[in-house]
């Protein structure tokens, strides 16, 4: 494995290997990697010739109270994990844009609500970032974790509107072995927040075993929710069409519960499937 810091040499690079027929794979991340991420290299490990992953912590999608100063960050165990999952190439740029850099990106509809709600200006510095790693690496083939179900639905609707030939691949939320979605921002957490975030997959379990019993109303589930869920403070629970992410009153189709709630100074996120 290769680490490469300078966006030019990668795209470089990048234009040479799909100009000699490779198919070039590409997994985006912003470090202090966990299982989470090393199972989106395996699932695009096979998918390429080629598997890029980056490591940048995006300025343009934290909020001015957020914690960019303060993510974690893990250089060294970062590099041993991707090597150790067959990434070709690390991307590492210290800075991305340029210093007049004026674009960005806004993908309307999946990004109303949920955590485009409470981090009005997150989604918008997602979009941009990603739009201009794309051109940076150039991918076919690009995973996103369901950890960030919006995330993951966002860059859909991006590609498919500005009609980017990319395949976009989401990987499975991974837990631990307590049923906490894993996060780089678990490392947060004291021990008694910890066991009350797991409230929060309990919460969607119960959801999910209901619609699995025959209850379709979208405010009885929410409420079978709530009484689950033990945070500092509920920021939302919701449930929404599993594709487009609009607000479902009933549960016919394919639907999807969404829990955010902060823990201290923790903000952690979950969601999973409630389809039967
Ligand atoms: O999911 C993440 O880690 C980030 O939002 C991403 C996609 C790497 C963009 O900075």
């Amino acid at each position: 494995m290769r680490t490469e810091s300078d966006w030019r040499a990668v795209q470089e690079e990048a234009l040479q290997r799909r100009a000699r027929g490779e198919r070039v794979g590409f997994v985006p991340t912003m470090g202090f990697l966990h299982r989470g991420h090393t199972s989106l290299f395996a699932l695009a490990r096979p998918r390429c010739d080629w598997l890029v992953a980056s490591i940048f912590v995006n300025p343009l999608q934290f909020g001015p109270t957020e914690d960019l100063g303060r993510y974690p960050r893990d250089p060294e165990g970062d590099a041993a994990k991707a090597r150790a999952e067959g990434v070709d190439l690390l991307f590492t740029p210290t800075t991305l844009y340029h210093r007049d850099h004026s674009t960005r990106v806004i993908v309307d509809q999946v990004s109303d609500g949920l955590c485009g709600a409470s981090r009005p200006t997150h989604f918008e510095g997602v979009a941009t970032v990603v739009a201009r790693l794309f051109g940076v690496v150039q991918p076919h083939v690009a995973v996103f974790g369901e950890k960030d179900y919006q995330q993951l639905q966002l860059i859909r609707r991006m590609t498919r509107d500005l009609a980017l030939p990319i395949e976009v691949i989401g990987g499975p939320l991974v837990r631990d072995a307590d049923g906490l979605a894993l996060s780089s921002r678990n490392a947060y957490l004291s021990e008694e927040q910890r066991t009350r975030a797991l409230s929060l997959h309990q919460a969607l379990d119960d959801m999910a075993e209901a619609v699995a019993a025959g209850t379709r109303d979208a405010a009885d589930l929410l409420e079978i929710g709530r009484r689950r869920i033990h945070a500092d403070r509920l920021d939302y629970l919701e449930i929404r069409d599993a594709t487009d992410l609009r607000p479902l009153n009933q549960v016919d189709g394919p639907a999807r519960g969404f829990v955010a709630a902060t823990y201290g100074g923790t903000r952690l996120i979950d969601n999973r499937s409630l389809s039967s």
